[in-house]
């Protein structure tokens, strides 16, 4: 794991862009990008809205989307990515989970299909507070393909802060599995705020174990982990 500490969100973005412009450069254009949403990797979306990078011969795939809500329900993940990214940098493909699909059968093997024909070039990751990647919450098999999730407690608590309230948050996402993330070429990871540091500190330092789903990323070859200083004080070696 190659650990980078930055001053804060819009100098871990900077390295974000760079990564994004010499794998565009390196592909012609042709790279696939693995999108995540929250607040972390706002602030790399507001840089690349504004770069002249161009995505236009680009696939993008999303991690995860809430079950039961449609595509303009202002939390939805697909809202999200439309008002963050996808209206300032169009896509050849930007494939995202159907929420809306009771199907999960359906909506997961498509998902999967789809990330075959177009592997992952670099996935970007958040962290929660429990340590789950995507909606992977502790317990979940490493083998995991994309599937759907019941949220944990701490998860709908956690993101109750951009809903009305608790009772609106939904009990089920879809999700790309850990099986799925580690099947990217390269894997960035994001985390700001000391409310990450025991999270953080577990995936880097911890054991690799199905309780911390992000301690996986000790095995993949390729990670790069960025953090600001309030995350990066749980960790034993810096
Ligand atoms: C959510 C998402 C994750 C995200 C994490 C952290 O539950 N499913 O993909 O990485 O929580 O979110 P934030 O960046 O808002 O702290």
């Amino acid at each position: 794991m190659k650990i980078e500490i930055v001053h804060d969100q819009q100098q871990g973005a900077q390295l974000v862009v760079e990564e994004f412009q010499t794998l565009l450069a390196r592909r012609s254009g042709a790279a696939t990008f693995g999108l995540a949403t929250g607040d972390t990797p706002l602030a790399v979306y507001q840089q690349l809205a504004v770069s002249p990078l161009d995505f236009s011969t680009s696939t993008s795939f999303n991690l995860d989307e809430y079950v039961g809500i449609t595509p303009t329900n202002l939390q939805s993940y697909h809202y999200y990515m439309n008002k963050n990214l996808f209206k300032y940098k169009q896509f050849a493909n930007s494939y995202l989970l159907d929420g809306q699909n009771p199907d999960q059968q359906t909506v997961c093997e498509n998902y999967e299909k789809l990330i075959a024909q177009h592997p992952i070039d670099v996935q970007l990751l958040g962290i929660g507070r429990n340590g789950h990647i995507g909606f992977n919450e502790p317990g979940t098999s490493f083998e995991s393909r994309t599937h759907r999730v019941k949220l944990s407690e701490t998860t709908i608590q956690s993101n109750s802060r951009f809903f009305d309230d608790q009772n609106q948050v939904p009990r089920y996402a879809y999700s790309m599995g850990i099986g799925t993330i580690m099947a990217a070429r390269k894997i960035i990871l994001m985390a700001y705020g000391a409310n990450k540091a025991a999270a953080v500190a577990k995936m880097v330092n911890g054991p690799v174990s199905v309780a911390v789903p992000a301690s996986v990323l000790q095995r993949h070859p390729q990670v790069e982990v960025i953090l600001d200083e309030p995350a990066s004080t749980g960790l034993s070696v810096k």
